[in-house]
């Protein structure tokens, strides 16, 4: 079965933005260890992350005929895109919706969340251990 990691805004900077809340590893480095681990849980993992919020809808369009699961990280389209829940309510496969800093812990306006009204399951604050943790329930919830 196949998951989409899906990554949105300033996602790509992952390592060089803000170190000190999202730690070093960049997002290569984090699909390469999901690539990994997918192969080991029987899974197959594609990879996408965009600026651009049309761009994450339709990469959500595709998988409806493609995943089975959705992990996606909106970033800051998490706290205003009304867009990207309803393309994710358009998605009959799993969803974990994943933050790498605990959201919950900063500014106020990051607790609001509209893709959560949606996710099956959220990960918050562990780092970019996260997208490998929501790989494994993929797995659990999948196979
Ligand atoms: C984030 C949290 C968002 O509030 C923020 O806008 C991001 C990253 C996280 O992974 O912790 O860009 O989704």
């Amino acid at each position: 079965k196949q998951i989409l990691i899906l990554n949105g805004p300033n996602l790509n900077l992952l390592g060089k933005r803000q170190p000190e809340i999202y730690g070093h590893d960049t997002l290569e480095d984090v699909v390469a260890n999901c690539s990994v681990l997918a192969e080991e849980l029987g899974l197959t993992v594609t990879a996408a992350q965009s600026n651009h919020e049309g761009d994450i809808i339709d990469q959500i369009h595709s998988a409806r005929d493609t995943a089975a699961g959705i992990i996606i990280n909106p970033a800051a389209f998490t706290h205003t895109s009304v867009a990207i829940l309803d393309a994710l309510n358009a998605f009959d496969g799993i969803v974990l919706e994943v933050h790498i800093s605990n959201v919950h812990k900063r500014e106020s306006f990051r607790h609001q969340s509209y893709v959560s009204l949606r996710a099956d399951g959220v990960i918050a604050g562990f780092g970019v251990e996260g997208y490998t943790l929501a790989l494994r329930r993929m797995a659990s919830v999948l196979t």
